[in-house]
């Protein structure tokens, strides 16, 4: 009892600081809510909040119910103004499976919460005995950062420590990993540990040999994982650069990461790689435009698997497009207000398909006031080149007037004239088991790369015209 009376007053208190306190909107709010900390609070700060907000993390902490009801006014407004969690696209453009946004259902449970004096719960244990040993131990919120979300890496890697001075603004530090690789493998995913969560805004993680951009880290989203059949090639000998994104906290800090990766059975089914548009001011940098642009034509299809603005000060906004052949324009990312100080990749829940021809856009707008002059500002893409993956495609009822499955064996003889390949397979599910058979091939596919013996990987493509094999890569040539 007297705890709750106690809060009260509290509230009372720190009430009256408050501009929104005035306003005559919720007079009955206390007793109309029923949102409680204890059930929908403790799953917005789990799901959207404690990877930062906790104990060693990057800001205060919002774990147990008296933090957050202490700062629970500043919540509801910086869930109302979409501040926190930092998340900048807009929603409506663009689904991505990376997003830490707050949904309206949950925005409204932290404004009904806080309007309604922050209830604890339906009064179970806030009776003054919550803390005799037979008392069951108070709800939080919490997060586990020493959990591995992929599972236990395939080989763990200590990272080279840095130095953080206190209240040191934001640096980027490059730190290079060797695997130590002898043969070249394929990589699915990467799990990244920073050794101290306080100073570790973000990373970007990408091949030094190839340039290749694996995929960033952010606070909420700890890993970088492909869709099923795809993987980055990591050439023996490679190595890794990890781009660290730094902000000192109130003493100086050594940190030291560390990074798991995830290797893939089997080749990449498509090649992985980077796509960079690098917007420019149409007009000389002189004149008072503050627009960027850039557009490219695709010569092929292509899936976007995500994508990275290049964050500079006085950005406002970043808007991404495709405009297909057949005129219709897609928005792929608006994103406005952007944090300079949470970079983050925008990774799509599933790829974005796009055809040929399509014309891809980026249009960044500038803060007027910003006095640097603007240079030109990358967005850089992942994308696979050719048709969606089997994977990938949407899952539909009736049969399709065009099936696509996945098919990996020897190729037995080459028939170049007729177009065919006799090819010796394991199972492909859901069409055939494993056997020794002749495919035509698409058109596109040139038989005189290959060759008997050769290992291949292809897709098996059935429709109206008959079966034939397409996307063909040579995984290991004949001896
Ligand atoms: C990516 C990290 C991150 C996430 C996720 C995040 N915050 Fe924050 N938040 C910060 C940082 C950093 C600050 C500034 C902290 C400081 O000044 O100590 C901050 C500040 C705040 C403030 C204080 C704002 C003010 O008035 O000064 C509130 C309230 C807040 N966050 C609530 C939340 C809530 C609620 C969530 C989840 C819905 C959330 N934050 C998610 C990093 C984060």
């Amino acid at each position: 009892m007297t705890r709750y009376f106690v809060s009260v007053v509290v509230a009372a208190a720190l009430g009256t600081g408050y501009v929104l306190w005035s306003r005559p909107a919720f007079p009955h709010a206390q007793t109309t809510t029923t949102v409680q900390f204890d059930r929908e609070i403790v799953h917005v700060l789990d799901n959207h909040c404690v990877m930062c907000h906790a104990e060693k993390g990057l800001a205060f902490p919002l774990t147990t119910y008296e933090q957050a009801y202490a700062s629970r006014w500043q919540m509801r407004m910086e869930a109302l103004d979409r501040h926190m969690a930092p998340w900048a696209a807009v929603p409506g453009y663009g689904d991505f499976a990376n997003s830490n946004a707050l949904t309206q259902r949950e925005i409204d449970f932290v404004v009904s919460w806080a309007e309604s004096f922050g209830p604890r719960n339906n009064g179970e244990v806030s009776t003054g005995v919550a803390d005799t040993p037979t008392a069951p131990p108070a709800v939080q919120a919490h997060f586990d950062s020493g959990r591995w979300v992929l599972g236990k890496p395939d080989l763990l890697l200590p990272m080279s420590a840095n130095t953080i001075e206190a209240q040191r603004a934001g640096e980027i530090k490059s730190t290079l990993i060797d695997p130590k690789l002898t043969a070249d493998r394929w990589l699915r995913g990467l799990e990244y540990k920073p050794g101290d969560r306080r100073v570790v805004h973000a990373v970007s993680f990408a091949i030094r040999e190839t340039g290749q951009w694996i995929g960033s880290w952010s606070p909420w989203q700890g890993f970088v994982s492909l869709p099923p059949g795809l993987a980055v090639k990591l050439p023996a000998g490679s190595h890794i650069v990890a781009e660290i994104r730094y902000y000192g906290c109130k003493e100086p800090v050594v940190e030291r990461g560390s990074v798991g990766l995830y290797f893939a059975e089997r080749p990449s089914l498509r090649r992985v790689s980077s796509l960079v548009l690098d917007a420019k001011a149409a007009a000389p940098a002189s004149a008072v435009t503050r627009k960027l642009s850039a557009t490219t034509q695709l010569e092929g299809d292509l899936n976007i698997l995500s994508l990275e603005p290049l964050i500079r000060p006085g950005l406002e906004s970043v808007e991404v497009t495709a405009k297909g052949p057949d005129g219709a324009t897609q928005v792929l990312l608006f994103a406005q207000d952007i944090p300079l100080d949470w970079p983050t990749p925008y990774v799509f829940s599933r790829p974005v398909s796009l055809r040929k021809g399509t014309e891809l856009s980026v249009i960044e707008h500038y803060a007027r006031e910003t006095s640097a002059p603007i240079a030109a500002t990358p967005v850089t893409f992942s994308v696979y080149a050719g048709a969606a993956l089997v994977s990938e495609q949407p899952k539909v009822q009736q049969t399709p007037a065009v099936q696509r499955f996945e098919l990996s064996g020897t190729v037995k003889s080459v028939d170049a004239e007729a177009g065919r390949l006799l090819v010796q397979h394991g199972d492909i599910p859901g069409l055939m088991g494993a056997m020794t058979m002749s495919y035509r091939v698409g058109k596109q596919v040139d038989l005189k790369k290959i060759a008997p013996g050769d290992q291949i990987q292809s897709d098996v493509v059935v429709s109206d015209t008959g079966t034939f094999l397409e996307n063909i890569q040579v995984i290991r040539r004949a001896k």
